[in-house]
């Protein structure tokens, strides 16, 4: 069946919603998934699409809980919204729509046709182009307009973007190099922290670790904690969106959006974070911003 072009409306039929829901779906494959394990559901009806958090597909060890599953299904849902959006549609979202089911996470519905702006086509057109670059970052740091531009971008989606200053990580690594855990991920969260930081700043001390005054590698990066007032599935829900939308206004300028979860995914490293910035509630998902060299 030949899919509707971007940004033409057309009158609402049954079998035209689930063509649309179709072309949602197919599109939100594209979205960041922790550890790329894409575990999300999805029921298409004539009326409806449904989104479910899979359940078969979590990583029980690290993510017992489903946080990092359903900020991933967050992702999914926003991918699925924009394109929605941006062929022609104005969509209802109803989140945790069924109290029975939890894994339950949103119901979509078509209201009717919608005109569509450039920025949303323009977003919908990165969701292919768009990809998790592990790759340390290089140049200068993103400028702040533009930073607060993505800023704005993850905040329309409910949560907050909070910048966490060079002090603030050097700390962060301080703490998880001070970590007796044997956590693999424990580990790695280590590992890049002080990377972040520059291995060089973190020395050892009888009593724990000292900061040193070199300067770390990893300077051209800008770290942030997506945080919110509360913590429950709606607030992932919630993160995950924002990780999609900001993600793709920051692929519009060039800039990555590299998410990382080991800061959440253990409590060592979740206390370690209240502790460093008390101010940002409960953490979400920590990120790093930045430009690669073109390659
Ligand atoms: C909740 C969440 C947590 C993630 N955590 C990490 C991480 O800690 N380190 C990392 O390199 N990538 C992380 N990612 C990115 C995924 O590895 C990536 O999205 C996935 O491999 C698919 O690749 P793509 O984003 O290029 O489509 C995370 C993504 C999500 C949604």
């Amino acid at each position: 069946m030949k899919p509707a072009p971007v940004g033409v409306a057309r009158p609402v039929s049954h079998h035209i919603t689930n063509e649309a829901f179709h072309q949602a779906v197919a599109a939100a494959r594209h979205a960041p998934s922790a550890y790329d394990l894409q575990p999300w559901q999805w029921r298409i009806t004539d009326v409806t699409l449904d989104l479910f958090v899979d359940h078969t597909r979590l990583t029980t060890r690290t993510d017992p809980d489903a946080r990092l599953a359903t900020i991933s299904c967050g992702a999914a849902l926003h991918h699925a919204r924009l394109t929605l959006a941006a062929h022609g549609w104005r969509a209802t979202v109803t989140r945790s729509p069924d109290d029975a089911d939890p894994a339950h996470l949103a119901r979509v519905r078509i209201d009717g046709p919608a005109p569509v702006d450039a920025e949303t086509a323009e977003l919908a057109r990165v969701i292919d182009l768009r990809h998790t670059d592990i790759h340390p970052v290089t140049g200068d740091p993103v400028e702040p307009a533009t930073l607060r531009t993505i800023a704005t971008a993850f905040e329309a989606q409910h949560v907050r973007l909070g910048l966490l200053r060079p002090d603030q990580i050097l700390e962060l690594a301080v703490a998880a190099a001070d970590s007796a855990s044997l956590e693999p991920a424990v580990a790695q969260w280590q590992k890049e922290l002080a990377l972040w930081a520059g291995n060089d700043r973190i020395v050892g001390s009888p009593g724990g670790r000292l900061p040193t005054v070199s300067c770390g590698r990893d300077r051209a990066a800008t770290f942030a904690l997506l945080h919110g007032p509360r913590d429950n599935a709606i607030d992932w829900l919630h993160a995950g969106e924002a990780l999609s939308a900001g993600s793709l206004v920051a692929s519009t300028f060039g800039v990555s959006v590299l998410p990382f979860s080991a800061p959440i995914e253990f409590a060592v490293a979740r206390e370690a974070l209240a502790r460093v910035v008390p101010e940002l509630g409960f953490p979400y998902l920590m990120v790093s911003l930045g430009r690669h060299p073109a390659r």
